[in-house]
């Protein structure tokens, strides 16, 4: 796909890729409609940017999603591009003191169940597109857990597992939209900052990578480090795991 002339919506759009996704994007011509649930830092960020408008939202709240899908009916129907990029996680070390069942609830909320809402409320909206995408983040992770973000890399393998069906779902449909996996890499971004590592890429270089890998057509992205887990998968899982861990300080 040529990624100019689109009107992208991105959620986790306050920091990190999201963020990067949507200065680069806006600095290619599209559109772009920015999610997160701190408002004052989205409208802060949106009002530096050249075509993006803030919308504050906490996607994991079932009316905040109905109000954001009401506004893209009413005021973005030509919306044609989907980037599912927000995520939580917990760093943290399983069977010390912290709340595993409290820490994967809020992460399978943010980063799985939501997901799963926004799909099924935005693939309406896609449908009716001449070319639209649907592109969602996941992560290296995805294929192999990192042991210090236990709970979160199940969410992520969850969401690689759903983005797979909708995308064979959609084949199937006869659909125009282009389903693709962000598999990235460990990012210097607030997110990783419990992460201790010499491997983190930074945001703007990975969101270039998400951007040409778009164009190139690619269906799953793996990006830096990604490629390498995806390589340590072929031998084994174990492998992948340790490879994962070794590279997170994990
Ligand atoms: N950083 C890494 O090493 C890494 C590696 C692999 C994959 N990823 C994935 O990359 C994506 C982006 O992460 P990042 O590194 O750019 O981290 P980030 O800077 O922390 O961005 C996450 C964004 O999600 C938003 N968010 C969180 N919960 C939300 C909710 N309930 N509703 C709406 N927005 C919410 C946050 O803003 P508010 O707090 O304002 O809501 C923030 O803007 C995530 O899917 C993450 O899993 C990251």
């Amino acid at each position: 796909m040529r990624l100019t002339g689109h009107k992208v919506l991105i959620t986790g759009a306050g920091t990190g890729m999201g963020l990067e996704a949507a200065r680069q994007l806006t600095e290619r011509g599209n559109r772009v409609v920015m999610v997160a649930r701190d408002a004052e830092r989205l409208r802060r960020e949106a009002d530096r940017l050249d075509g993006a408008v803030a919308f504050p939202c906490d996607i994991s709240d079932a009316e905040q999603v109905d109000a954001l899908v009401a506004t893209i009916e009413d005021e973005h129907p030509d919306l044609d591009v989907v980037l599912l990029n927000a995520a939580v996680t917990h760093t943290y070390r399983l069977f010390g003191d912290e709340d595993m069942l409290a820490h994967a609830e809020a992460e399978m909320r943010t980063n799985y169940l939501s997901a799963v809402r926004l799909i099924g409320a935005l693939v309406p909206v896609l449908r009716r597109q001449e070319a639209p995408a649907l592109v969602v983040t996941t992560s290296g992770v995805a294929f192999a857990p990192d042991i210090s973000n236990p709970t979160y890399s199940a969410t992520k393998a969850a969401l690689h597992s759903l983005v797979q069906a909708v995308r064979l779902q959609l084949e199937r449909d006869g659909s125009r939209i282009e389903v693709s996996e962000f598999m990235a890499p460990l990012v210097d971004s607030p997110f990783s900052a419990g992460v201790v590592s010499d491997q983190k890429m930074p945001a703007a270089t990975a969101v270039a990578e998400l951007l040409a890998g778009l164009e190139r057509g690619e269906l799953e992205l793996h990006v830096g480090i990604t490629a390498d887990v995806f390589q340590a998968l072929r031998v084994s899982s174990d492998t992948a795991v340790r490879a994962v861990n070794a590279a997170t300080g994990g």
